[in-house]
């Protein structure tokens, strides 16, 4: 009986872990960016994690963490694509989603770096 309770515990526990860091929202699914993104591993593009931290961080020599221009730039680059920042395989422009749509996704992505639990 103990065990089982336990066991439940544990089991809600990694549940709310893992909604802890969540940008893999509608959106993302919709457009397909999980085909190529998620949100804590590489897959053919950097995990979402990395990006967030990237440019949530104050000492990045580009935009120092500020959000505003991090996601000016990054709502552009997904619009257009590009390659050359994360290594040689470009990403392709996305065309459908709408500026707002696209800026939701940008910012989904950047908040993962608050809701990341503290592993230094
Ligand atoms: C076909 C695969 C593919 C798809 C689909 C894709 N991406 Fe990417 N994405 C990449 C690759 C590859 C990179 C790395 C580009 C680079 O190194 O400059 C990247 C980079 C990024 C970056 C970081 C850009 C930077 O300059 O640091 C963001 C943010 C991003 N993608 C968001 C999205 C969103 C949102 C979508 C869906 C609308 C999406 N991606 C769809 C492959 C993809």
């Amino acid at each position: 009986m103990k065990a089982r309770f336990a066991a439940a515990g544990f089991a809600a526990m990694a549940l709310l872990a893992s909604n802890a860091a969540f940008a893999l929202d509608e959106l993302h699914k919709k457009y397909a960016c999980t085909a190529c993104h998620a949100d804590e591993r590489k897959l053919v593009g950097p995990a979402y994690m990395d990006v967030a931290k990237a440019y949530t961080n104050a000492k990045d020599p580009k935009y120092k963490g500020d959000r505003a221009k991090a996601v000016a730039y990054l709502s552009e680059k997904v619009r257009k694509g590009g390659s050359g920042v994360w290594g040689p395989v470009p990403m392709p422009p996305n065309a459908t989603p709408t500026d707002a749509e696209i800026k939701k996704m940008v910012e989904s992505i950047l908040d993962m770096a608050k809701k990341a639990p503290a592993k230094k």
